[in-house]
């Protein structure tokens, strides 16, 4: 599914009053890992294992993380101040979303000039010492790219639309409109926006229309123009000489569109935005972008440090997913993100089971990459949530997340529980997506409200008067300090599975083997462990209900007997047997085999 129809289909949840209160167990196995104060080193990676493939990966919206200097905006000296925490919770890296000078129509997504950072965000010397703040920490720095559009700030498309004849023009996808009609009522063809609309701003200057997957100030880039790829390229080589770790590739399948602008085809319904609903074959997904992507993917490798190319890639399934890796060839992105997982939006042990083995086995040995939450989306609180349970079916997405043998992506506030706080008034929204889609759609603020670290003003985030968007009410009680002093809490289950993931062998390598794969209640798999390391069993109950399995029916993977290494619910602290398991209402269970 598109994640352009995935936003149509947000969900306007009420947001829980209280939250559900488990006893945790921790067992000494996993005390000892972490009871330091900070985690355990990494395994080295090598050539053939490289870092990106056990990564913990943590997005960070910068308008929201962490303010410096009082204006109620993140900025780039408000992350490092923040890198000691990223270290204590064991993130390997952070995707800052863009920081380039922008008009911030689309906060960032707008670029103006791809070789700077935005002065509400810093400078580049202050990137550069954010870079080797976090290289101190062992945390590596991904940028995002946005290669599809530009701003209409940006000097290229200034250029481009000052006259028909200038040399940039074919920078950009410039057409005259469909004869008869009178501008700016005759866009070439019926494309919409993905922001609502049509996709085609008339131009009065040069009498021609530009496309826009995105907003009107976010014309796209003409890829079929050799100088386009040429000129982005090398903004690309003027991050990776400085040192970033890879990029984040935003709105990556949007790059190209059907060169006769055939009209889409009309699906049913009408979306968030007034507009009839249509086919996004022409202008989505096309086969020519993966040629760009060999390319860029052959000349990051020749960058030493394993940078990583890893995309925004919402796609119908799991064999158009694998074409993104290059397929049996690995020869595209590093790690396009698998969407089909962590936007399945309900816990469907039956769907679980079946997105997580077609990630395991579908994609040619290619690594994947899970991703629960994003700025784009509804918080997973929200999403999965029922209002009552919604911590613990939390712990459950941090168990699929953090125990599979994918690579992990977190968004901000995901290890704390913070949840989707739409705004309430029009005239409060920020997002343009929540001012044309209002009320269907409230736009992506809710989910880009402020980080909350503490109980005090602006949750620590700001010492401005008015931060940017409201940091959310329930910062009082959900924020890393209170949550760091509880070793039960979600944000310390979160830790102690990073923790375990990063020094466990069998989680590090260990194929993913799924269990009682009929029962439609209780997800389980194995990972299997290498000679002299124990396999390790997950078990997930998907219900309210406490639920019984048995696993000793399965000698070939399961040995007699378990011991737990972390488990929510104190009846599984001791459990040892692997017959008759009584699992409590959405209990998880994580136990080594002997
Ligand atoms: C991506 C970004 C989103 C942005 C859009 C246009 O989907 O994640 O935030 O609005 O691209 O650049």
């Amino acid at each position: 599914m598109c994640r352009y129809t995935e936003w149509l289909s947000r969900i306007g949840r009420t947001i829980p009053f209280f939250l559900l209160t488990l006893s945790l167990i921790t067992p000494p196995a996993v005390q000892s890992q972490t009871k330091h104060n900070g985690q355990k080193p990494r395994s080295q990676a090598s050539e053939s294992d490289p870092w990106w493939k056990h990564a913990v990966i943590y997005e960070i919206y910068p308008r929201s993380f962490q303010d410096s200097n009082g204006e109620g905006i993140g900025d780039l000296n408000g992350i490092v101040q923040r890198l000691d925490y990223l270290q204590w919770l064991g993130i390997d890296a952070i995707w800052i979303s863009p920081i380039y000078p922008s008009p911030q129509v689309d906060f960032g997504y707008d670029i103006s000039d791809y070789e700077n950072v935005d002065p509400q965000y810093g400078s580049l010397a202050d990137f550069d010492r954010l870079v080797t703040a976090a290289k101190q920490r062992g945390i590596r720095v991904i940028m995002d790219m946005v290669m599809n559009h530009t701003s209409d700030k940006h000097p290229w498309f200034i250029e481009s639309a000052s006259s028909r004849t200038n040399s940039k023009r074919g920078w950009y996808i410039w057409h005259d409109g469909k004869p008869g009609g009178v501008p700016p009522n005759n866009p070439p063809n019926n494309w919409t926006s993905n922001f609502g609309h049509s996709a085609w701003q008339y131009d009065k200057t040069t009498g021609q229309y530009y496309y826009h997957r995105f907003y009107i100030q976010q014309p796209d880039l003409n890829w079929r123009n050799s100088a386009v790829e040429k000129a982005v390229f090398g903004t690309v080589r003027f991050w990776l000489d400085r040192g970033v770790a890879g990029f984040r590739l935003d709105a990556i399948p949007t790059l190209f569109e059907d060169p006769k602008l055939t009209d889409a085809s009309e699906l049913p319904g009408i979306n968030a935005y007034g507009d009839r609903n249509q086919s996004s074959t022409l202008y989505e997904n096309l086969p020519e972008v993966h040629g760009v992507m060999r390319r860029l993917r052959s000349m990051v490798d020749k960058y030493s440090g394993q940078r990583v190319l890893i995309g925004e890639t919402y796609l119908p399934n799991v064999q158009e997913l694998d074409k993104w890796y290059g397929g049996a060839k690995h020869d595209e992105l590093n790690l396009p993100m698998d969407l089909q997982v962590g936007f399945i939006n309900k816990l469907d042990a039956t769907l679980f089971r079946q997105r997580i083995s077609d990630a395991e086995t579908k994609i040619n040995g290619n690594q994947p990459l899970f991703v629960f939450d994003n700025h784009d989306n509804v918080r997973s609180w929200n999403r999965y949530g029922d209002g009552v349970n919604d911590e613990a079916i939390a712990r459950i997405l941090a168990t699929i997340l953090l125990t599979t043998r994918s690579t992990a992506m977190m968004y901000y506030g995901e290890e704390l529980g913070m949840t989707t706080t739409q705004p309430t008034r029009k005239e409060d929204v920020k997002d343009p997506v929540g001012i044309t889609g209002w009320p269907q759609d409230k736009g992506r603020d809710g989910e880009r409200t402020p980080m909350q670290w503490d109980d005090t003003k602006n949750a620590g985030f700001s010492t401005a008067q008015t931060t940017w968007l409201p940091v959310a009410a329930d910062y009082v009680t959900k924020n890393v300090k209170t949550e760091r002093d509880n070793p039960e809490s979600l944000l310390n289950w979160h830790r102690k599975l990073i923790a375990m993931r990063r020094t466990n062998p069998t989680l590090r390598e260990g194929e993913t083997i799924m269990l009682d794969t009929t029962n439609p209640s209780v997800l389980s798999y194995v990972r299997k462990g290498g000679t002299g390391h124990p396999s390790i069993l997950v078990v997930m109950n998907f219900t309210g209900n406490t639920e019984i399995v048995s696993f000793d029916g399965q000698k070939d993977l399961i040995p007699g007997k378990a011991s737990t290494l972390l488990a929510s619910g104190i009846s599984l602290a001791h459990q040892t047997s692997l017959n008759g398991i009584a699992l409590p209402a959405y209990a998880v269970w994580i136990a080594s085999l002997e």
